[in-house]
C-alpha cells in the first residue's frame, strides 16, 4: 500500500510519499520505519526535512499515533532523525565535524611499540588508546535479566553443542536488526554467528584460501591485527592507500587479488568513508573480477555528524561479507559477532568454524537474541550514544585550546580520533615523556603496512574515559608534546 501524507493543519509537508507495503510480513511500525528510512537514504527526504507531528501522520495514515512514535524514536535512535525542542522532528543535517581540517602528507617517523601500561607510582593512569567502549556502559541488568531467561526457557535437550552456524533465534534477530538498521540483505541461513569479528575474517580468509583465493587486499592503514590474521590465515595481504574518502578503488583496480577488506562506514583508523562514486566502483570491481568484499562494519551504530551510511552488502549481498560485533556497543569481552554471507560461502565457512569451536556459546547468543528483540540493544544505543558524543565534543575542545598545532580526522563516527601529529614528531620520544606522566597513548603505526613511512600520529580513544579525565589527558598530551 502506498500512502500520501496530504497537507496537515500544521503545514506540514503534503508530499511526504510512503510505500507500506502489505505483503512484506512486517508490523505496521517496522514498515514504516523502513519507509522512511529508504526516503532518507534515497534522499527523497533531504537533511533538514521537518516531517509530519506524530498526530498528524498517525491520523492521515489511519494508524495509531504511538506506532509513529515509536518509528520516529527509533530511527532518532539509528541517527536518521533528530527531534528539536519546540520545532519538531527533522531528518538529521550533516555538519561538518567541529575542527575537521584538510589531510596532508606527513612526514617519516620511527615506529614505537604499544608502551606498557604501568603507572608511574601514586598518579593514576590514563589510557587514551584504541577505541573501546566504557566498561561501566555495559547494561548489566538487563543483559542478566535476558541471560537468566534464555537458560530458563531452554530445554534440557538444548544444552548441547549449537548449531554451528548460530542459534536460529539469534540469526532470526539478526536479520531483522541489520535489515532494519544497515540495510544488509540476507536471510537467516546466510549468517554465521562467531566469536566476534576477528573469528568472522579468520574463518572467511581460511574458506577462500581452500578455495583458490592467494592475496587479499586490506586499507592501508588498517587494525594491524587484521592484515595479521589474514597472512596467518595464508593470504598474502596487499596494502592499498586510503584517503578521506575510504579505500583507493582505482589502486585496487591495479592490484591482483580475488579479495578485500575494507571499512566503508568509517576506515579504521584514520575514519574516512567510502563516497558513493567510490562504492558505486568497488561494487563494479568485485562483480568483474567475481572478488569478495569483506565489510568490517565495526562501528556503525556511533554516529554523530553525518547521516547513517548503509551497509554496502546491501547493495551487492552476493560480492559482499558483512561482518559486524558488539565489541563496540557492548563489550568486548562478549566475543559475539556475525558474518552475512552470499550463499556460496555459507558451506565453506560453516565448516571452518567446525574445525574452530564446534560453534559459538549458546547462552550467550540466546541472551543477545533476546536483547535485541525486546528493543534493549536500540534501548542501551539511545542510551550511551549522547555519552560518546559528549565525549568526543569534550576531546575535540580540549584538542583545539590546548593542542592547536594538531589535527584529527574521523570525528564523525565511532569511539576513536586520529589524531595527526606536527611533521617531525618523535613519536618514540613522546610516547615515553607521556608514559612518563602518567598517560598512555597509541601510535598509530603499527596499523600501516610500513610503519617507519607512517605519518606521526596517535589513535586517540575517547570512548572510555569520562570528560574531566579526556581534558586531563589531553593536557598531560600537550605537556609530553612540549616536552619531547
Ligand atoms: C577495525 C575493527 N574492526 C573490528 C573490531 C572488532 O573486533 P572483534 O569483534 O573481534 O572484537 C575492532 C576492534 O577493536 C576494530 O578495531
Amino acid at each position: 500500500m502506498v500512502l500520501q501524507a496530504d497537507r496537515t493543519s500544521e503545514g506540514f509537508p503534503s508530499d511526504l510519499l510512503l510505500d507500506l507495503p502489505s505483503s512484506s510480513g512486517r508490523g505496521l511500525r517496522e514498515r514504516l520505519e523502513h519507509s522512511l528510512r529508504a526516503a532518507i537514504q534515497e534522499g527523497r527526504l533531504v537533511p533538514g526535512t521537518t516531517l509530519p507531528p506524530t498526530r498528524a501522520l498517525a491520523a492521515q495514515l489511519a494508524i495509531s499515533r504511538s506506532v509513529v512514535v515509536e518509528a520516529y524514536r527509533n530511527l532518532a535512535a539509528d541517527g536518521y532523525l533528530e527531534a528539536r525542542q519546540g520545532s519538531g522532528t527533522r531528518v538529521r543535517s550533516a555538519p561538518r565535524p567541529p575542527g575537521r581540517r584538510a589531510r596532508r602528507s606527513l612526514g617519516p617517523v620511527v615506529f614505537l611499540d604499544r608502551p606498557r601500561d604501568v603507572s608511574p607510582a601514586g598518579v593514576p593512569r590514563i589510557r587514551l588508546t584504541g577505541g573501546l567502549p566504557d566498561p561501566a556502559l555495559f547494561p548489566r541488568a538487563r543483559w542478566l535479566r535476558h541471560y537468566r531467561a534464555a537458560l530458563t526457557e531452554l530445554p534440557d535437550p538444548g544444552l548441547t553443542y549449537p548449531s554451528i552456524g548460530g542459534a536460529g533465534a539469534l540469526r532470526r534477530a539478526l536479520t531483522a536488526y541489520l535489515g532494519r538498521v544497515r540495510g544488509v540483505a540476507t536471510t537467516e541461513d546466510r549468517v554465521v554467528v562467531c566469536n566476534g569479528f576477528t573469528q568472522g575474517l579468520t574463518l572467511i580468509c581460511r574458506a577462500l584460501r581452500r578455495e583458490g583465493a592467494r592475496r587479499m587486499a586490506v586499507e592501508d592503514p588498517c587494525f594491524a591485527l587484521h592484515r595479521e590474521g589474514i597472512a596467518r590465515a595464508g593470504l598474502e595481504p596487499v596494502p592499498v592507500p586510503v584517503d578521506d574518502d575510504g579505500l583507493d578503488v582505482d589502486a585496487l583496480a591495479r592490484t591482483d587479488v580475488s579479495a578485500v577488506l575494507v571499512a566503508p562506514a568509517h576506515s579504521y583508523p584514520t575514519g574516512g568513508t567510502l563516497t558513493p562514486p567510490r562504492r558505486a566502483a568497488l561494487i563494479a570491481w568485485a562483480r568483474e573480477n567475481d572478488a569478495v568484499v569483506i565489510e568490517d562494519d565495526y562501528d556503525a551504530e556511533f554516529r554523530y555528524d553525518r547521516l547513517p551510511v548503509g551497509a554496502l552488502q546491501g547493495l551487492a549481498p552476493d560480492n559482499v561479507v558483512h561482518v559486524g560485533g558488539i565489541s563496540k556497543t557492548l563489550s568486548p569481552a562478549m566475543r559475539l559477532g556475525w558474518a552475512c554471507l552470499p550463499p556460496c560461502l555459507v558451506e565453506s565457512v560453516e565448516r571452518e568454524k567446525r574445525y574452530d569451536d564446534l560453534g559459538s556459546p549458546l547462552l550467550e547468543q540466546l541472551a543477545f537474541a533476546r536483547f535485541l528483540e525486546h528493543g534493549d540493544f536500540a534501548r542501551h544505543l539511545r542510551r550511551v550514544r549522547p555519552v560518546y558524543r559528549a565525549r568526543r565534543d569534550a576531546t575535540i575542545a580540549a584538542l583545539t585550546e590546548l593542542l592547536p598545532q594538531v589535527r584529527w580526522q574521523g570525528a564523525a563516527a565511532g569511539l576513536h580520533l586520529f589524531v595527526c601529529l606536527p611533521d617531525g614528531t618523535d613519536l618514540r620520544k613522546l610516547g615515553e615523556a607521556a608514559h612518563a606522566r602518567g598517560l598512555t597513548i597509541e601510535d598509530a603505526a603499527w596499523h600501516y603496512a610500513e610503519p617507519s613511512a607512517a605519518p606521526p600520529a596517535i589513535v586517540l580513544g575517547y570512548g572510555g574515559l569520562p570528560e574531566p579525565m579526556l581534558r586531563r589527558g589531553v593536557a598531560i598530551l600537550a605537556d609530553a608534546l612540549a616536552g619531547a
